[in-house]
């Protein structure tokens, strides 16, 4: 297998300052000393995965750069560049780009400007096709545009309860043809597009989806969520995956946990186009 490449944000400047999904509220700001050891506690793990993370320097009055998933889409060796819907997300777009061109990709933005995207929050691959979420953040317009940039076919899934806002909260790619879901996130034609297009999903309960259970960073065999999965890490285990939780409850108050803190460098475990890669 090749060395998996993950970039990161420190949670220096991470806090909870503004309100732009039902997870959030200035009520209940981050702890930094916590936020700071569990942030430390999944890099650990990703490293002890046989991981290389690559970082993106904290930016004061960024307080969500910590979520590099939104960053962009990477395929192959070019980045298609978020464009967020909240103007107090949109200074992070610069950061993503200087990074992402550092580490060697072409970086690419969307031909049209009134079109949101959220990167890898809203669009993942599942063996070589690209699941895309829209509504929320991402608009489906864009999804389209990002297919014919990258040549890839794309399949627009509608996003329909404001808790999980961004695809990478109800839906997790584990390999070519399995996944995770929380079906009540998606519209009845949506689950079926994933019923009929991915032959093994792992439905997720109520109680574990509030956990973040979907929102998991999957490296190899190994998938890593936020505590308080127990059922979700049992039929994980029966299906032949190695389950591991690390505390994630600080990034949970703006509406994140595992996969939201990381973005895949060098594609997904579950995508089959980084097998063409040199
Ligand atoms: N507070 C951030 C937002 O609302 C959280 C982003 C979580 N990221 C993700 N990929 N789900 O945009």
């Amino acid at each position: 297998m090749p060395q998996p490449h993950i970039l990161m944000c420190s949670p220096k400047h991470f806090d909870i300052v503004y309100e732009i999904n039902p997870w959030m509220s200035r009520q209940r700001r981050a702890n930094p000393v916590l936020a700071m050891e569990q942030w430390r506690a999944l890099e650990q793990m990703l490293l002890e995965c046989g991981a290389k993370i690559s970082l993106v320097a904290p930016q004061p009055d960024l307080p969500d750069l910590v979520f590099t998933a939104n960053a962009a889409i990477v395929f192959q060796n070019t980045a298609v560049l978020a464009h967020f819907r909240h103007s107090q997300r949109q200074g992070e777009e610069q950061h993503f780009a200087a990074r992402l061109g550092e580490a060697g990709f072409q970086v690419q933005t969307l031909p049209r400007t009134d079109l949101f995207f959220e990167g890898a929050g809203d669009a993942l691959f599942c063996g070589d096709t690209l699941f895309a979420g829209y509504r929320m953040r991402s608009d489906a317009l864009a999804h389209q545009l990002i297919g014919e940039m990258l040549g890839v076919r794309v399949l627009p899934l509608e996003l329909i309860d404001p808790y999980y806002y961004h695809l990478d909260t109800c839906f997790c790619p584990l390999t070519p043809d399995a996944a995770l879901i929380y079906p009540p996130a998606f519209d009845t034609y949506g689950r079926r597009v994933l019923r009929e297009s991915i032959s093994q999903l792992i439905e997720v309960l109520p109680e574990e989806a509030r956990r973040f259970a979907c929102n998991a960073v999957v490296v190899g065999r190994t998938v890593i969520t936020n505590v308080g999965c127990p059922k979700l890490h049992a039929s994980l285990r029966e299906s032949g995956f190695e389950p591991r939780e690390t505390p994630l409850e600080e990034f949970m108050k703006a509406g994140g946990s595992a996969k939201c803190l990381t973005l895949r460098l060098d594609g997904e475990d579950a995508a089959n186009w980084k097998a063409g890669l040199s």
